[in-house]
């Protein structure tokens, strides 16, 4: 009986997942991603190529791995149409290695709609949704009034035209202007296109596979600060984005779970509203955007930057049971005289330490300078070449979080990775 490995982000998402699932995936027999949809961007970067995945896992370049979406995801079928016949434009042939939950539940176009009515309702108070429906989705979901992809297959249209009506009563309360039309056609062709792919009771199949001896990545979207039960809610996604969303998103029990890979930077972002610790309004925010060409890889919106926040990633380490770390974008820092982390939050005069239950409280990050290593990382290739304050960069963070740095990424490229 093989394990399930979960690989998911410890900050506001964004960490790098993709590219680290992409040079894992070899390892594995199967790469699934277990919750979130097209709201997430995940980007590979190989043989002077550029990919953007968002609703298809990261798994799908590296040898002839299958592929699953799982029951916990939430799935446009315009978009993932679009997605999809990009990559098969490429040679990939995707019909023969990807599998989608017929439990996963689809995003309606007025979902859409209704993400930014709500958001266009909140005003000042807006979440800054990536506008793809995540929230309604899931909402849907949970008041048991969603539509599921195995639905295309049984009298699909009096199903939908049902949805379609509830979420017209719905946006009539909002003055907001739409036009259903356009968007549904697409979305209907999207349905249609659906239907050539291998639409599967995926926990049975990911079960036998382990049962088998396959061994199983499931890829996380969105990060542990964005989940809707220990995020910094309200700011945060409508998914558990945590391990324990791997378990209920893929039908595969808690002991069933191996290790644990938090994927983090060696500084922060976040894209969207929300309150950050950490974040930096200076140049040094402003450097860090630049040199980590931190705008989002669907939005193209730009990501707020500060520095690292222990005691943020100390909550994600235990929320998680993180296992191995994985230390992304290091070479972003390579410049820098002096790094700092953030060990504490000063509130209210107090020294706080474990992660508040409200951090949008007026909160001064108390830091820990570390020297800068100050040499071009992004050629290296193995742990001998990594300057000393690098090495003392690394046991610091390992120190605090209690958890070992499995994996440091040197740069954008597959090839720019370090095993420790
Ligand atoms: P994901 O959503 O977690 O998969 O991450 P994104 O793809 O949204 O954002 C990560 C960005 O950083 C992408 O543009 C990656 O190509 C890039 N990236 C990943 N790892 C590194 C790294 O180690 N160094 C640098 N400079 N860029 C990286
Ligand atoms: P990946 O997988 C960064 C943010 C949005 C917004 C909040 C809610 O690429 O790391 P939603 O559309 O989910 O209702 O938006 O969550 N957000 C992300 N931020 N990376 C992501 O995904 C994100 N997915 C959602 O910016 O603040
Ligand atoms: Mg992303």
């Amino acid at each position: 009986m093989e394990k399930v490995d979960v690989l998911l982000g410890l900050q506001w998402g964004d960490e790098g997942k993709g590219k680290v699932v992409d040079v894992l995936t070899p390892n594995y027999g199967l790469v699934c991603r277990f919750q979130g949809g097209p709201n997430a961007g995940h980007t590979l970067e190989f043989d002077g190529k550029k990919v953007v995945l968002r609703s298809i896992p990261s798994g799908v370049f590296q040898g002839n791995k299958i592929n699953v979406i799982g029951n916990g995801v939430v799935l446009d079928p315009a978009l993932f149409k679009s997605e999809a016949e990009a990559l098969e434009a490429t040679g990939v042939d995707l019909v023969s290695r990807l599998y989608i939950s017929k439990k996963a539940h689809l995003i309606l176009p007025t979902h859409r709609l209704l993400d930014a009515a709500y958001e266009s309702a909140k005003g000042s108070g807006k979440i800054g949704t990536t506008g793809k429906g995540i929230g309604p989705t899931y909402t849907d979901k949970v008041s048991r009034n969603g539509l599921r992809v195995g639905d295309i297959l049984h009298d699909f249209e009096s199903k939908y035209a049902q949805a379609v009506a509830r979420h017209k009563e719905i946006l009539s309360h909002y003055s907001f202007p739409y036009d259903l039309e356009k968007i549904e056609k697409e979305w209907l062709e999207g349905v249609e296109y659906l239907k050539r792919f291998n639409l599967i009771d995926s926990e049975h199949f990911i079960n036998s596979s382990l049962k088998k001896g396959c061994k199983v990545l499931a890829e996380g979207a969105q990060g542990t600060m964005l989940d809707v039960d220990f995020g910094s809610y309200p700011f945060v996604t409508s998914s558990n984005t945590v391990s324990a969303g791997a378990c209920t998103g893929l039908g595969v029990a808690p002991r069933m779970i191996g290790e644990v890979y938090g994927i983090f930077k060696a500084y922060c972002t976040r894209v969207g509203s929300g309150p950050f610790p950490t974040e930096l309004f200076d140049e040094t925010g402003k450097t860090i955007r630049d040199l980590g060409h931190e705008y989002g890889a669907v939005t193209g919106r730009e990501r707020r930057c500060g520095w690292i926040d222990l005691v943020a990633l100390k909550y994600a380490v235990m929320i998680n049971g993180v296992t191995k770390l994985i230390m992304m974008k290091s070479d972003v820092l390579d410049q820098f005289e002096t790094i700092k982390a953030c060990t504490a939050y000063k509130m209210g005069g107090k020294i706080v330490e474990e992660f508040p239950f409200d951090i949008s409280e007026d909160i001064e990050p108390v830091y820990t300078e570390l020297k800068g290593w100050k040499t071009d990382m992004t050629h290296m290739t193995s742990v001998e070449e990594f300057p000393a304050e690098f090495n003392d960069y690394i046991a610091f963070l390992e120190k605090q979080l209690e958890v070992p740095i499995a994996i440091v990424s040197v740069g954008p490229d597959r090839k720019q990775t370090i095993l420790r």
